[in-house]
C-alpha cells in the first residue's frame, strides 16, 4: 500500500509563459506581493515586465527584493511585515528557489498573523507552530532547478545557528507555476550546472528513499534520464531550446519526487554546509558531497537499494540490464566532470575544525532526512563524509 498525494499539480510549461502570470494572478487577489532575489529579475527586465502587467489587469503590487541564496528568516519577517503591512493577499515567487522559498514563507506568515517570526514554525524548535494555511502562492522558477515550484516545502535558515531545516504543509504547494522557458534560458552556464545537478540529486536521493513508490520511481528515472542527456547539452550551450525544456521538464518531475519521496543522505549532509557556510550554493553544496555520500551507501546498503541505483545506471547509458550501482556512481561523476563541478568543501573556506559542529547540526535539523536514508549514518561516519570531501 502507498498514498501519493500532491494537491491539485497546476503547471504551464513553455516559452512566453509569463504571459499568463496576471490573469491568473488576479483570480486570486486583489494585491499582490512579489518577491525576486537580488538583480537578475529586475536586469532581465523580467521583473519591470511582471509589475506593468499585473498592473495593467488591475492588481495592486508590492516588491519585496534582495532575497540572497540559502535565504535567511530576517528575510522572510522583513516581507511579511512589509505585505501585511500593505494587505497583500496572494504571494508571487520570482526567481530561484530561494526567492520562491521565501515567497512560501510569507504566505505562511500571512495566514497565522500572530507569529511573530517564521522561526516559530521550524520543526527544529522544542515546539514548533504548527502550519494550517497559507495564503495563495503562484511560482515563477528562473532555475532548473529546485522543485520548489512543484513541491509544498521551504527552506529557510537561521544565520545564527546554521540550522538550514525544510519545513512543508500541503498549503504550500503553489496553487500555479509557470514555468516560461524563455526566463530558464537566461541561467548562465555555472548557474546551468549546479542547478541542474539538484534536479539529478532529487531523482537519485528519491529513488532510493524509503518513502519511494512506483509511481515516483517512474518520475525519478525519467528525471534522471532526462538530466544525463540534456545537462551537459544546456550547459556547453545555453541557447540549445530542446535542453533547456527537457531540464524544465525534470525539474518539474523531480519536484513531484521530492514531494513524495523526498531527499536523503546528499541533501542531508549538503544543507548544513550551505548553513553555515551561505557562500556554497544548494547545488555546489550537492556536487561536493554526493560521491562520498553514494559511495558510503553502495558499501553498505541492501541489495533492493543496489538494484535501484542499477536501474539508474541504466538510465545514465549503462544499457539495459547492465547497470550495477557502482556504475550508477562513477556515471554520476563524469556528469560532474562534463559540466565543471569538480571543486572541494577546502575551496570555499570550510574548515576540519568547524566539521563537528556542521556534523550536529545535520543530526539534528536533517534527522528525518537521515531516517529515510537507505543507511543511516552515525555521527562519526558524518563527520568522515566531510572530511572525504575536503
Ligand atoms: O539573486 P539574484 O540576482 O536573482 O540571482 C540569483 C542567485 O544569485 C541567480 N539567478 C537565478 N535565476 C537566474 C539567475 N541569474 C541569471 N539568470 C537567471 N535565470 O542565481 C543565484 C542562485 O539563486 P537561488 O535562488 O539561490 O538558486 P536555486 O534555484 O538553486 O535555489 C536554491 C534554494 O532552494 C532551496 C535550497 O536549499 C536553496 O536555499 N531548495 C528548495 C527546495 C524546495 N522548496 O522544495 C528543495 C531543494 O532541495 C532546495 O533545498
Ligand atoms: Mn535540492
Amino acid at each position: 500500500m502507498f498514498e501519493y498525494r500532491i494537491p491539485d499539480i497546476n503547471l504551464i510549461l513553455g516559452r512566453g509563459a509569463i504571459r499568463q502570470l496576471a490573469s491568473v494572478v488576479k483570480g486570486f487577489g486583489e494585491h499582490a506581493l512579489v518577491v525576486t532575489g537580488r538583480a537578475s529579475m529586475k536586469k532581465l527586465g523580467i521583473l519591470d515586465r511582471v509589475l506593468e502587467d499585473l498592473r495593467k489587469v488591475g492588481v495592486r503590487v508590492t516588491h519585496h527584493g534582495g532575497v540572497s541564496p540559502n535565504p535567511s528568516v530576517e528575510i522572510v519577517d522583513k516581507g511579511a511585515a512589509v505585505a501585511a503591512e500593505a494587505g497583500c493577499d496572494v504571494v508571487v515567487g520570482l526567481g530561484g528557489g530561494s526567492a520562491i522559498d521565501t515567497a512560501k514563507a510569507i504566505a505562511v506568515m500571512l495566514a497565522h498573523p500572530r507569529a511573530s517570526s517564521i522561526w516559530d514554525f521550524s520543526p527544529t524548535n522544542q515546539d514548533p507552530t504548527p502550519i494550517e494555511s497559507a495564503f495563495p502562492i503562484i511560482a515563477v522558477p528562473s532555475t532548473s532547478g529546485t522543485g520548489s515550484h512543484q513541491t509544498p516545502y521551504y527552506v529557510i535558515t537561521n544565520t545564527g545557528t546554521g540550522e538550514k531545516p525544510g519545513n512543508g504543509h500541503r498549503s504550500i504547494f503553489p496553487r500555479l507555476a509557470i514555468v516560461d522557458l524563455d526566463i530558464v534560458s537566461s541561467m548562465p552556464p555555472q548557474l546551468t550546472a549546479e542547478t541542474g545537478f539538484d534536479v539529478m540529486a532529487h531523482a537519485l536521493e528519491g529513488l532510493v528513499s524509503a518513502n519511494a513508490n512506483d509511481i515516483s520511481d517512474i518520475h525519478a528515472l525519467t528525471a534522471i534520464e532526462l538530466v544525463w542527456t540534456y545537462l551537459p547539452r544546456a550547459y556547453k550551450n545555453g541557447d540549445d531550446e530542446e535542453a533547456r525544456e527537457r531540464m524544465a521538464i525534470a525539474d518539474s518531475l523531480a519536484g513531484w519526487v521530492l514531494s513524495v519521496a523526498d531527499t536523503t543522505l546528499p541533501h542531508a549532509i549538503s544543507h548544513p554546509i550551505s548553513g553555515f557556510y551561505p557562500g556554497v550554493s544548494h547545488g555546489m553544496s550537492l556536487a561536493i558531497l554526493t560521491p562520498a555520500a553514494m559511495r558510503f551507501t553502495i558499501d553498505r546498503a541492501s541489495q533492493e537499494t543496489l538494484r535501484r541505483l542499477g536501474r539508474a545506471a541504466e538510465r545514465m547509458g549503462a544499457g539495459m540490464g547492465t547497470g550495477s550501482a557502482a556504475h550508477c556512481l562513477e556515471q554520476i561523476q563524469e556528469l560532474l566532470k562534463r559540466i565543471g563541478l569538480t571543486k572541494r568543501l577546502g575551496d570555499f573556506g570550510v574548515e576540519e575544525g568547524r566539521i563537528n559542529e556542521v556534523a550536529e547540526s545535520c543530526l539534528s535539523a536533517m534527522s528525518e532526512d537521515l531516517d529515510r536514508s537507505p543507511v543511516r549514518p552515525s555521527f562519526e561516519e558524518i563527520v568522515g563524509l566531510y572530511r572525504e570531501a575536503l
